[in-house]
This record gives structure tokens, C-alpha cells and sequence, in this order.
């Protein structure tokens, strides 16, 4: 079937298969940022924009974008700068090993796109469709809030002064000896 979308900001017209599924069309096509990770809708990772909202894209057939417009991670910077999302994941910390990260980065841009200061809560029920087995979620609620922030052109709070978690960075980057010995160190 023929489909025509807008993807990352460009029109697009392809021939897809009525059966293959958005994010198995996007990979395919070069947009390896968005994940496979579950493809029962329950981890998050394949998180895209659908005409603005967050979507799980294991769940949808490429064939329902036609005239939709679609966002992946791919497009979330605006050229070459990072969005203020990434950017605070980025500075916070949000991310491990970054499979997830993707996933959270394309959540938190569409609940800040209609809500500009949203509480914890709100923030935990937007991302509550997006699972990291890392567990890093304290760096991710951080990274929305100072995205937020951002957004709302307010200076944020400079990381550098805060954390017991960017200490374990420090110790993860000097090969420190132990976790104990940096303690509550405040890393500047
Ligand atoms: S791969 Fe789509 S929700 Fe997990
Ligand atoms: S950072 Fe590894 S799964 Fe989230």
C-alpha cells in the first residue's frame, strides 16, 4: 500500500505492507534510534511523536501514517542542536546504557509541548508507559524538570553541585576505588 506521512519534517512517500508495523518501517528505513524492545506495548521504547502525541509505534501499523505526521528521535534535534530534552537528559544524567532513553526523551517532549510546568506527578504519569531497566528514574524525573525549566527560560540549577549520583559518574570515569571513599562529595 502506498503511504505518504511527514517524518521528521520531510514528506515522505513509500510503499509499505499492510502488515508491517511502524517501527519495524522505521528501522528499516534508517531510524535505528527508535527501539524494539518488548513489542507488546509495554516497555516504551519505540516511543515516537504522532502528530505531536507519544506513541508506542510496535503498536501501529505504518500503513495508518498516511497524512499523519510522525517524529522519531531522529528528529527531535533542530539543526544539529539538541532539543532542551536532550540536553537535560544529557546534563542530569538521565540515561545508563540508553536503550530507553529514546523512548523517555520522545514522552517528556510531548508532555512539555502541552505542559509547560508540569508537577512530579504529572511527569510520572506521562513517562509511566516507559520502563528502564536500568532504573535511573531519579535522573530521569530530573532531567524533565530541568528541561522544563529551560523551556520556560528560567536558568536552571547548575548540576554540578548536587549530587551523590555525579559523584558515582566521577568514580565511574576515574576508576575510583570505591563508592564509599567519594561519600556525599560534592563533584564541581
Ligand atoms: S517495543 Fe513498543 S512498547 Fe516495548
Ligand atoms: S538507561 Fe538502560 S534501560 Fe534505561
Amino acid at each position: 500500500m502506498r503511504v505518504s506521512l511527514v517524518l521528521n519534517g520531510s514528506t515522505v512517500t513509500a510503499d509499505a505492507d499492510p502488515h508491517v508495523l511502524l517501527v519495524d518501517w522505521l528501522r528499516a528505513n534508517g531510524l535505528t534510534g527508535v527501539r524494539v524492545g518488548c513489542e507488546t506495548s509495554t516497555c516504551g521504547a519505540c516511543t515516537v511523536l504522532l502528530d505531536g502525541s507519544a506513541v508506542k509505534s510496535c503498536t501501529l501499523l505504518t500503513v495508518q501514517m498516511n497524512d499523519a505526521s510522525v517524529t522519531t528521535i531522529e528528529g527531535v534535534a533542530t539543526g544539529g542542536v539538541v532539543s532542551p530534552v536532550q540536553e537535560a537528559f544529557m546534563a542530569e544524567h538521565g540515561l545508563q546504557c540508553g536503550f530507553c532513553t529514546p523512548g523517555f526523551i520522545m514522552s517528556a517532549t510531548a508532555l512539555l509541548a502541552t505542559d509547560p510546568e508540569p508537577s512530579d506527578e504529572e511527569i510520572e504519569v506521562a513517562l509511566e508507559g516507559n520502563l528502564c531497566r536500568c532504573t535511573g528514574y531519579i535522573n530521569i524525573m530530573r532531567a524533565v524538570r530541568r528541561a522544563a525549566s529551560v523551556m520556560r527560560g528560567e536558568t536552571p540549577e547548575p548540576v554540578a553541585g548536587r549530587s551523590h549520583e555525579r559523584a558515582v559518574v566521577r568514580h565511574v570515569a576515574t576508576g575510583a576505588a570505591s563508592h564509599e571513599e567519594l561519600g556525599d562529595t560534592e563533584v564541581v
